[in-house]
């Protein structure tokens, strides 16, 4: 195995991203946060890439937080630049304008379970864990674990699951509506290939606009997120892709989008 702690592979338009400190369970250390913000930020500006994978090494954990041993010395300023290091990987992928699939092959505890949540689509093996244990460390979720459980779940389940540090099962977190799909564990790295090929065939142009769209809209009050939704709808027309789409649908043939 590489010593590299993101490994960077393209298969096709996919690119998939793979934590890879599988020993601390692929826990962020300042290392593979840079490196992760690096990676989402060239993602972002390489045309050739339409989708994107990311998981952790190992058969046991995606990422099982953040790094207890990097954390557990430091004062409340370098706490606070660790807190805005992850947010600054969230708003990579947050706005990087393809689509991004969480392959979650076990823990995804703490800080791992946020950036999973700051994910597009999240798709989990049968035997993965998720939970927000800060509170057994004696601190909290700071990366956005309280908020944005929250609103994806609701206050009941989200205060439960902050307040106890207990783990839920794959199969409680497809119930909850955390992931969209579980799939056996030795099946995940296929399935969610496919999934991202699939993705990545259709048109960019769209993509970025639904994820636009979704982003502007969990932030705003309905009538602007609906203004919003409308803008992005009408902007698709900008582009060829829609012209070709359209076209191929009534020539009933596949669609070849380029993101124009
Ligand atoms: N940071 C650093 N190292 C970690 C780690 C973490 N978050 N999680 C696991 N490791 C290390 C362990 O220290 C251990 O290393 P050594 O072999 O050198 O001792 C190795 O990974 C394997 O871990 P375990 O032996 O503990 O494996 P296990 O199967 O017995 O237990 C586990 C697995 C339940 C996930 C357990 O490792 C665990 O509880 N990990 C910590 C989870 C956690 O509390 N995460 C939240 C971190 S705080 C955070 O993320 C803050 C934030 O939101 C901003």
């Amino acid at each position: 195995m590489s010593d590299e702690v993101l490994i960077s592979e393209r298969i096709g338009a996919v690119e998939r991203l793979t934590i890879n400190r599988p020993a601390a369970l692929n826990a962020l250390n300042a290392s593979v946060l840079a490196a992760l913000k690096a990676a989402f930020e060239r993602i972002a500006r390489d045309d050739a890439i339409r989708a994107i994978v990311l998981t952790g090494a190992g058969e046991k954990s995606f990422v099982a937080g953040a790094d207890i041993k990097e954390m557990a010395t430091i004062g409340p300023l370098e706490a606070e630049a660790l807190a805005r290091s992850a947010k600054r990987v969230h708003d990579a992928i947050i706005h990087c304008p393809k689509p991004v699939i969480a392959a979650i092959n076990g823990f995804a505890l703490g800080g791992g379970f946020e950036l999973a949540l700051v994910c597009d689509i999240r798709i989990a093996a049968d035997d993965a864990r998720f939970g927000l244990p800060e509170v057994k460390l004696a601190v909290l979720p700071g990366g956005g674990g309280i908020m944005r459980l929250s609103r994806l779940v609701g206050p009941s389940v989200a205060r439960a699951l902050c307040l106890t540090g207990d783990m839920i099962s794959a199969e409680r977190a497809f119930q909850l509506g955390i992931v969209s799909e579980l799939v056996a564990h030795d099946k995940l790295d296929e399935h969610a290939l496919k999934k991202a090929e699939a993705l990545a065939a259709l048109s960019p142009v769209a993509l970025a606009q639904i994820k636009s769209a979704l982003e502007i809209g969990a932030n705003a009050d309905l009538e602007s997120a609906l203004a919003a939704e409308a803008k992005a709808f009408a902007l698709c027309f900008a582009a060829a892709d829609q012209k070709e789409g359209m076209a191929a649908f009534i020539e009933k043939r596949p669609a070849r989008f380029t993101g124009r």
